[in-house]
């Protein structure tokens, strides 16, 4: 299965060691060095993605879940491998707090996007170009954040799109954008943590959306 990262599934790698401890076996294809590091200390069995054709399954959080399940993610610098493990999943789950559920894409959180350090003035002026506003990612220390892939992350302001397939097609064009955080029409489970304690979903992996 694959294993995001984030706040919020750190409370679901800590639900899955126990049920590990339980006698179920899985093992885990980490999306981020931070979450292989925690899921080690949990004792979570870790595999390679270069050693399995496909997931089972694959749980991760998100910034924002607009209301077709098109997602922003990359909160965490970690999208790249996100997307590639969620792309793997035969199912996608996302777990949320419901302040991530948007009106629409942009509304309360700016676009992720990991850029090679090699020219990224120019890939971000092709940001701009799009209409989006980006700007360079950067830590605590003001320095740069990179990646766990060495990269740098640009956070894009945008508003609502009418073609969010379209936009990705075209960030992803860009020469030295290794990947955007939109992830478009990825059928998943929403898990959404209410402050009561239950948990609604948003299913849109079925042909229709169910909502319990
Ligand atoms: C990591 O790069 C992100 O995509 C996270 O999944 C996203 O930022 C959600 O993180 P939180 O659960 O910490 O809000």
């Amino acid at each position: 299965m694959g294993l995001g990262t984030g706040s919020t599934v750190a409370f679901v790698l800590e639900r899955l060691a126990e049920r590990i401890a339980q006698g179920i076996r899985v093992a885990g294809v980490p999306t981020s060095e931070r979450t292989a590091a925690r899921a080690r200390e949990l004792g979570i069995p870790l595999a390679s993605l270069d050693d399995l054709e496909r997931l089972d399954i694959a749980i991760d959080g998100a910034d924002e879940v607009d209301p077709a399940g098109n997602l922003v993610k990359g909160g965490g610098a970690a999208l790249t491998r996100e997307k590639i493990v969620a792309a793997a999943a035969d199912r996608l789950v996302i777990v949320v707090s419901p302040d991530k559920l948007v009106p629409h894409l942009g509304a309360s959180f700016r676009l992720p996007i990991e850029v090679l350090p090699f020219g990224w003035r120019q890939a971000a002026a092709r940001v701009r170009a799009l209409g989006l506003g980006p700007e360079l990612r950067l830590g605590p220390d003001r320095q740069p954040v990179r990646t766990d892939g060495g990269n740098l992350v640009l956070d894009a302001s945008f508003g609502p799109v009418a073609d969010l397939a379209a936009l990705e097609r075209a960030l992803d064009a860009i020469p030295g954008v290794v990947e955007c955080g939109l992830f478009v029409a990825m059928a998943p489970r929403v898990l959404i943590g209410e402050l009561d304690g239950r948990v609604r979903e948003l299913d849109f992996s079925a042909s229709s959306t169910k909502e319990s």
